[in-house]
């Protein structure tokens, strides 16, 4: 099993969509091992996105990831890092498939609703960033066997 990193962008809380997204993840088959609302911080928005620190758009991610409250999760499933990603969508909700999330519910790449890690180690990286250790909790789920062979 893996773990990812996900969360719900500012523009995501505010337009309502939290329910929609926990719900997406939920019903694909995805287990929901630790989770909180939170307002970032300038530090912790410039290190969770410091490989973009280079970036014309760096300064106006920082501001944008800090404009309101953001709900953090870690999700834990097969594959996991790579099933939310496609769960999620192309970067830019304007080339997003419908039926993604950010196709669904985007319109423009600096209001994409929802992060979500890119590999293992910046799942990693991103989960011990956001959460303690104490934080993340472990159970089993009713129902795996009809999810996995
Ligand atoms: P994320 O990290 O937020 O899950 O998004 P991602 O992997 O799909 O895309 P990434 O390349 O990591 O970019 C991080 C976020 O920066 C904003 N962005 N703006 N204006 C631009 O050209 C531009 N490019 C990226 C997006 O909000 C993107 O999610
Ligand atoms: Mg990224």
């Amino acid at each position: 099993m893996e773990r990812t990193f996900v969360m719900i962008k500012p523009d995501g809380v505010q337009r309502g969509l939290v329910g929609e997204v926990i719900s997406r993840i939920e019903k694909k088959g995805l287990k929901i091992v630790a989770m909180k609302m939170l307002w970032i911080e300038e530090d912790l928005a410039r290190e969770h996105y410091t490989e973009h620190s280079e970036k014309p758009f760096f300064q106006a991610l920082v501001d944008y990831i800090t404009s309101g409250p953001v709900v953090a999760m870690v999700v834990e499933g097969k594959e996991a890092v790579k099933v939310v990603r496609t769960l999620v969508g192309a970067t830019n909700p304007v080339e997003a498939l419908p039926g993604t999330i950010r196709g669904d519910f985007g319109m423009d790449i600096g209001r994409n609703v929802v992060h979500a890690s890119d590999s293992l180690e910046s799942a990693e990286r991103e989960i011990s960033l956001f959460f303690s250790a104490d934080e993340i909790v472990e159970y089993s789920k009713s129902g795996e066997e009809w999810l996995y062979e």
